[in-house]
């Protein structure tokens, strides 16, 4: 099969590009390396990569040009960014995805797998979250990610046999994932831990949260596209749910370290608890997540020790 995707340079993209890669489809890459690395895809010479903006039409109509599927993955990525840019955020999530729906539409692409996001929901009020939970979201990013998934799923309506799938993940960790200041918690941890940096929990650490390997994200976007005309909205996540505390626990048996821990106030806005119902990505798309933390943890531990080693930073 012949794919393109999109932000193919950045951590859940370059993951993804691994995989379909060693299934044996062709891959093209369109990535403006904002938050992405080219040493990403220095392992995947068979690729194509075309480093430009998922804002510019005419690269974006090269870029779909023969392929069935789309997974769109480019993204300004992050509630805090957004927070701190939120016209930004939007130019590239909603003008950029508009950008590429029409060219889908014009080259005839089969289907578009869309990476959505548990901050559609803002705050939380039952749980587990299934996919009808009500969708307030409490920054740009939300905002534009709900926009990103009508959009897709506008079109295909539209325009079918034009299929969309829309992935809403959770908080995704594994390797690829640098050390970042937009508040993913597994990065910051594991690299703070190996650095022989103190950790600082925000609150009692009592609050949960349902991470997922992305080894499963993977899993859900081939899947996604395998499966024939289904539209819609589907959580990913792993369907369990951790303390921090434990997360803690887990990282320093994981790295044999014991960390100096500090404790901070509760982050505004942060949820107490977080954990979503996958029952719907299991019956429509055969998603399974597969990767225990601990296992996941480990690899990711190792991951990020290696990347120390060769003095990267994180
Ligand atoms: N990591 C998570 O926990 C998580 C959770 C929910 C949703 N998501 C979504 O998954 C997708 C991938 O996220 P990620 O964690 O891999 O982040 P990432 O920042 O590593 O990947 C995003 C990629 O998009 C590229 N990009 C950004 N703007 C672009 C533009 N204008 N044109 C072309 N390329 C552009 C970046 O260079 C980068 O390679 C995003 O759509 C994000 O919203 C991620």
């Amino acid at each position: 099969m012949q794919t393109l995707v999109t932000g193919g340079a950045g951590f859940i993209g370059s993951n993804l590009v691994r995989a379909l890669v060693e299934t044996g489809h062709q891959v093209t890459v369109l990535d403006n390396l904002l938050s992405g690395y080219r040493s990403n895809l220095e392992p995947f010479p068979q690729i194509r990569f075309i480093e430009s903006d998922v804002r510019d039409p005419d690269a974006v109509a090269q870029a779909v040009q023969g392929a069935e599927v789309v997974f769109h993955l480019a993204a300004s990525v992050g509630n805090k960014r957004s927070i701190d840019n939120p016209r930004g955020d939007a130019e590239i999530n909603v003008l950029g995805t508009l950008t590429l729906l029409e060219a889908c539409r014009k080259a005839g692409v089969r289907k578009i797998v869309t990476s959505s996001s548990a901050g559609i929901f803002g705050e939380l009020k039952t749980i587990p979250i299934r996919e009808d939970h009500p969708i307030e979201p409490d920054s740009p990013y939300g905002c534009t990610k709900l926009c990103e998934e009508k959009h897709c799923l506008v079109y295909a309506k539209l325009y079918p046999p034009f299929s969309a799938v829309c992935l809403r993940y959770f908080n995704v960790y594994g390797p690829n994932q640098r050390f970042d200041a937009y508040g993913n918690v597994i990065p910051i941890f594991v690299f703070q831990m190996l650095r022989g940096e103190p950790l600082t929990i925000f609150g009692d650490g009592e609050q949960t949260r349902d991470f997922v390997h992305v080894k499963d994200v993977v899993q859900a976007n081939l899947k996604a596209a395998m499966t024939r005309s289904v539209s819609g909205a589907f959580n990913i996540a792993s369907g369990t749910r951790i303390t921090i505390n434990r997360l803690v626990e887990l990282i320093s048996q994981a790295a044999g370290l014991t960390p100096q821990l500090r404790h901070g106030p509760p982050r505004p806005g942060d949820v107490r608890h977080s954990l979503a119902d996958v029952s719907k990505a299991a019956t429509e798309l055969g998603y399974n997540p597969a990767v225990g933390l601990e296992e996941g943890l480990a690899e990711y531990v190792q991951w990020a020790a290696s990347e120390l080693a060769r003095g990267k930073t994180g």
